[in-house]
């Protein structure tokens, strides 16, 4: 009975299926391959074939594509690679580049524009994939995009019309790095070096167009536009000799009224200069200069001028848009002539006489107290000044000269010497007078030579009647020395300080009695006292 059981079970366990992993080969893994049959496992003996996935291709020299499970349990040896297919190289495409390197399949590369081009898509770019050939026999690989997209140039608009200006083209389509020119009108200039270009660049855009300004100094002797941007009536432009620099070119007043009319400009405050110089034949005639907004002011022109000098006359013009100024000359004929027109953007308002100081003075170049005149001050011997020297003051744009300078004594009264004190303290006080025009004469009073002062006049800025700059001094364009030099006079010094060498001189004969006094006190005592060594009498 029991060992019927036992053969039972003995049965039983025979039939049960045994695990088989002992005696069979297991899966052939290689990398990018498949085989053939595909099952798990592999009685020795069986073999299998591979091929290799898709957008693979077979390493060249490598071809057996079978192996065997061996007796071992083992596969037999690998002998072949599979590597990714290649799509080759890309398209390339003009007006633009290719981003990623790597060809084979499976990658990825980008089509894009260089600088200034664009596709017709409006995309920043195109991607390309290096994928299979659907249905090829043997299987091979292509790009996505297999034709390169088209870049083209970045278009721009019609470039901005300027006021007062104009371009020109080279009649090319306006598009990346096409090139324009802009040129000012007559009378108008810009604040560019010229040629004033504009390059339709990669954005598709221009950049800000120039701008023309007027030209306010007119150059009458430039051929191109001998009026500048002054509108002109009735002037006319003539040849003439100029008894300073040779030759010039002027407008020329015939017979009516002529007018040189600026165009219009905006002066900001504090104003603008506008200066020029003028000379003509005769007496009753008037030289005005106006400026229409806001008001009218203009300038007469009083008393026959001689020919042969150049006058300077220079007019505020106050602050206010639109302003227009003109130039114009009534009265009696006259050949008046006029040149170097100019508008300086700052007042011709001069400043008072610089301040005097105290224990300091001032000197100056001797130009007129205008807008930008710098005059020195020093401090008198034994005072010192708490700025550093030099120590300077200009006429601002307000006619003022700022806070002046101090003059301080260096060191307490005590330390110095009452004597040297005195002597170097001094008075120097400046007596400058400038050449000024009385309010109603046309000579100056003062200090210009005879020759000279006939040819002086007076300019008076006026305003509905009202006189709105003090008339002031009108130089000669050039030549004539009626200047200001021998009335800009300094006080010469009232005292002269001790000397160095005097001190010592003083100081040394101080010790020297000191000395003398000493041993003749010392002399006469030892003799009283008979003390030895010392002769008794001498
Ligand atoms: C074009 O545009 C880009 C991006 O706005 C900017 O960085 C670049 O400066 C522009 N180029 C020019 C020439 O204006
Ligand atoms: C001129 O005056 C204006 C207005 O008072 C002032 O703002 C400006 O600072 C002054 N300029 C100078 C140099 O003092």
């Amino acid at each position: 009975m029991k060992s019927r059981i036992l053969l039972l079970f003995l049965i039983c366990f025979s039939l049960t299926p045994q695990a088989s992993s002992q005696d069979t080969c297991g899966r052939p893994l290689v990398d990018e391959a498949v085989y053939r049959p595909f099952q798990n496992e592999f009685a020795v003996g069986e073999s299998v074939a591979y091929s290799c996935r898709t957008g693979h291709q077979l390493q060249s020299g490598h071809a057996s594509l079978n192996r065997i499970c061996q007796a071992d349990l083992t596969w037999s040896s690998v002998e072949f690679v599979c590597e990714r297919q290649s799509c080759g190289f890309p398209d390339t495409p003009s007006n633009g580049h290719i981003v990623g390197d790597t060809y084979t399949f499976g990658n990825t590369i980008e089509y894009f524009c260089n600088t200034g081009f664009e596709l017709s898509t409006g995309a920043s770019s195109v991607r390309s994939n290096c994928v299979p050939v659907v249905g090829s026999d043997p299987p091979t690989v292509e790009w996505s995009v297999a034709t390169a997209p088209t870049c083209s140039r970045v278009p721009c608009p019609n470039p901005p019309n300027i006021a007062n200006g104009r371009f020109e083209d080279s009649g090319v389509a306006y598009e990346y790095g096409a090139r324009i020119e802009y040129f000012c009108d007559n009378g108008f200039k810009s604040n560019e070096a010229s040629p004033i270009h504009r390059t339709c660049d990669e954005n598709g855009t221009w950049g800000d167009p120039p701008q023309c300004l007027v030209d306010y100094d007119c150059d009458f002797e430039n051929f191109r536009q001998p009026t500048c941007g002054y509108s002109n009536t009735r002037w006319s432009r003539e040849f003439r000799r100029d008894g300073l620099s040779g030759r010039s070119y002027v407008l020329h007043r015939s017979s009516d009224d002529a007018t040189l009319t600026s165009a219009a400009l905006t002066i900001e405050p504090p104003g603008a200069c506008l200066s020029f110089y003028y000379r003509g034949t005769l007496g009753g005639t008037r030289l005005e200069v106006s400026q229409t907004t806001p008001g009218t002011s203009d300038t007469s022109l009083s008393g026959g001028i001689s020919e042969s000098d150049w006058q300077e006359a220079k007019i505020d013009l106050t602050p206010s848009n639109n302003v227009e100024f003109n130039v114009k000359v009534s009265g009696d004929p006259a050949d008046v002539e006029i040149d170097d027109l100019t508008l300086n953007l700052s007042p011709c308002v001069p400043c008072p006489n610089p301040p005097n100081i105290a224990n300091g003075r001032f000197e100056d170049s001797g130009v007129a107290y205008e807008y930008g005149a710098r005059i020195e001050y020093f401090c008198d011997n034994g005072f010192k000044s708490n700025e550093a020297s030099p120590i300077h003051r200009t006429c601002d744009e307000n006619g003022t000269w700022g806070d002046p300078p101090q003059c301080l004594e260096p060191f307490p009264m005590t330390t110095a010497p009452p004597s040297v004190q005195t002597s170097t303290t001094r008075r120097m006080s400046t007596t400058t007078t400038m050449t000024t025009v009385q309010p109603t004469g046309a000579v100056p009073t003062t200090t210009a030579p005879p020759s000279v002062s006939t040819t002086f006049a007076s300019i008076q800025l006026t305003v509905d009647g009202r006189r709105v700059v003090e008339p002031k001094v009108i130089l000669p364009k050039s030549g004539n020395e009626a200047s200001t030099e021998d009335t800009n006079t300094l006080a010469p010094p009232t005292g002269r300080p001790l000397s160095v060498p005097a001190i010592v001189g003083i100081a040394v004969g101080a010790v020297a009695v000191v000395l003398i006094l000493s041993f003749i006190v010392y002399f006469c005592h030892a003799k009283k006292k008979g003390i030895p060594g010392v002769p008794m009498s001498l």
